[in-house]
């Protein structure tokens, strides 16, 4: 996926994709949803509330059953993927420390933590944990305190903060008459908390990426967070229907049926307001109903359980099961909005199209974009001239067999002869072809100065340097090869819409067709190669090479 989207760096771990799929408890989000967020490059969130659900003694022996599923979830997601994952933890929990220390001490990436100021997480962190620390703050007030406070007991800062805006779902941290006032907008409260936590920022030099939540529902709200100063976004709503959402069906259903007068706020007997889907359970709470029950453990310290007219724990657990008839699902202000169930990488890809559409990318596919910024801004494809398109093309081919040098040259300091040697035959491959056209351009533009440079193709046909690993294999190399020639093949297919000149589209579509061949050519040899080891390469592969 090639986008102009900027990957969400928090300390020192980076998403590809900068969006983050809010933790939705009890049972929505678990290790299901958050592996395929993580591997498309997103970070997958585990809600920790209610995580004991499935446990035998959940109802007799809470506090346990919920660390000892917390171990299991952390662990069940991180061997499916090698992405991001991250635990949401509520502040307001009972047992918050207990759920925090375990996180960190199952290596989770990040700690998620709103309902409350987590004033003393960093405490659960020891020395050389490497686990992020991000609160969920509804306010600057609240952003400053919290780093006014960190700062001051254990000398750091927030990680990253989460902004979490009225239209989100779930218990939200306004009052009700908040919740409706536009001064309490996410549009308002980003640029505010921007604000407040700049000071901390200058004096520390450090960064506090600032994640925008709570409504947002297309790629084109993506981006006009990001143009507001936000690093990255929190989504949750629209992961609910998803394949991989750990709800029922039935619940996610309650999605699909919602209309929009569906979505209302309720009164959590936590003493915080909540949005959800209404439903005759909650018509019936409203009319002063209630739902009989005891409580088994006081789960949420702010939960006047003795005077609730229901238990928001065992609601939200039936509603996660499929049982609406004594319980209720949250959502989020978008809810209703949702039309279909789609997979987790359906989602994903049409955020960042529909960003990319919005960030200026309408005239140009995204396959023209290969190569980022510089490209799509410099080449002006409807002027594109026949000299400066052999030009290009020419550049293109030498990058590419710089690019196959280089790597070359790394695999036999690497001690991997056999994976230099294929990245010799590629780089020799895009050499005669550079030639070629060098000979054509000379042929009938003479030496005519070269008005066109190579940053304009940042790497049409290059495989990008992260891609060269020590103790590769052929085959790998092979693999490399053929997403590099099938990316070159795109650009050109691309571009052919946006050209005017008939020669120089009769050259694009000529270089498209060669690509094709190479592509064949590839996987003719790919063919030839023994199956790799079935082990995963990161298992014995270093990381990415540095030049
Ligand atoms: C079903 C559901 C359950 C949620 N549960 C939690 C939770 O357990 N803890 C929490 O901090 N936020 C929770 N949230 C809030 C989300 O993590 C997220 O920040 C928010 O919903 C973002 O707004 P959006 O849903 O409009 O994208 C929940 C949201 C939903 C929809």
């Amino acid at each position: 996926m090639v986008s102009k989207l900027k990957p969400l760096q928090i300390g020192d771990i980076c998403a590809r994709v900068p969006i983050i799929q809010g933790g939705m408890g009890v049972g929505i989000s678990l290790a299901g949803l958050a592996v395929a967020v993580a591997n498309e490059g997103g970070i997958g969130v585990i809600a920790s509330a209610g995580i004991g659900l499935g446990e035998p003694d959940f109802f007799t022996n809470f506090a346990e059953a919920n660390l000892r599923a917390l171990r299991a979830e952390i662990r069940k997601a991180r061997a499916a993927t090698s992405g991001i994952l991250g635990l949401n933890i509520m502040v307001a929990l009972s047992n918050f420390a207990d759920l925090v220390r375990t996180a960190i001490e199952e290596k989770i990436d990040v700690v998620f933590s709103g309902a409350g100021l987590p004033l003393n997480m960093p405490h659960y962190r020891g020395a050389g944990a490497h686990t992020k620390l991000v609160p969920i703050v509804s306010s600057g007030r609240a952003a400053a305190l919290l780093c006014k406070r960190w700062t001051a007991r254990f000398n750091c800062l927030p990680d990253a903060l989460v902004v979490e805006g009225p239209r989100a779902g779930g218990h939200l941290g306004f009052s009700m008459e908040q919740i409706s006032d536009p001064a309490f907008a996410l549009e308002r409260l980003v640029p505010e908390v921007i604000e407040a936590v700049r000071p901390f920022v200058e004096a520390s030099g450090r960064t506090i990426p600032i994640i925008a939540a709570g409504g947002i529902y297309t790629g084109a709200d993506i981006h006009r967070f990001l143009e507001m100063g936000a690093a990255g976004v929190q989504m949750a709503t629209r992961f609910v229907t998803t394949h991989e959402c750990d709800a029922t069906s039935a619940f996610k259903q309650t999605y699909l049926d919602a209309k929009q007068e569906d979505i209302v706020i309720i009164k959590s007997p936590v003493g915080m307001p909540g949005r959800a889907i209404r439903n005759r359970f909650i018509d019936a709470i409203n009319r002063g109903e209630k739902q009989p029950f005891q409580c088994p453990y006081h789960c949420i310290i702010t939960c006047d359980f003795e005077n609730t007219p229901y238990c928001i724990a065992l609601a939200l657990i039936n509603a996660q099961k499929g049982n609406l008839t004594h319980g209720f699902p949250f959502a989020g202000a978008n809810a209703y909005r949702t039309t279909e169930i789609v997979s987790v990488k359906e989602l994903m890809a049409e955020l960042v199209r529909e960003y990319d559409e919005a960030a200026g990318y309408e005239g140009l596919p995204p396959q023209a974009a290969i190569g980022g910024d510089d490209m799509a801004k410099e080449i002006d494809f409807a002027r594109l001239t026949l000299q400066d398109a052999l030009d290009l093309a020419v550049l293109i081919e030498d990058e590419a067999k710089d690019r196959y040098q280089e790597f070359a040259e790394q695999m036999d300091a690497c001690f991997t002869p056999e994976a230099a040697r294929f990245f010799r035959f590629m780089s020799d491959n895009e050499a005669k072809h550079g030639q070629a056209l060098r000979a054509r351009r000379k042929a009938r533009f003479g030496d005519l100065p070269v008005l066109v440079h190579r940053s304009m193709i940042w790497e049409v046909e290059a495989p990008a340097y992260e891609k060269a690993r020590s103790f590769i294999t052929p085959r790998k190399v092979l693999e490399i090869a053929l997403e590099a020639e099938i990316k070159a093949h795109d650009f050109f297919a691309a571009a052919i819409h946006h050209l005017a000149d008939p020669d120089v589209k009769a050259l694009f579509e000529e270089l498209r067709l060669e690509e094709v061949e190479h592509r064949e050519m590839v996987t003719t040899e790919l063919m030839k190669q023994p199956p790799d080891d079935p082990r995963d390469p990161d298992d014995f592969a270093d990381e990415p090479t540095e030049l």
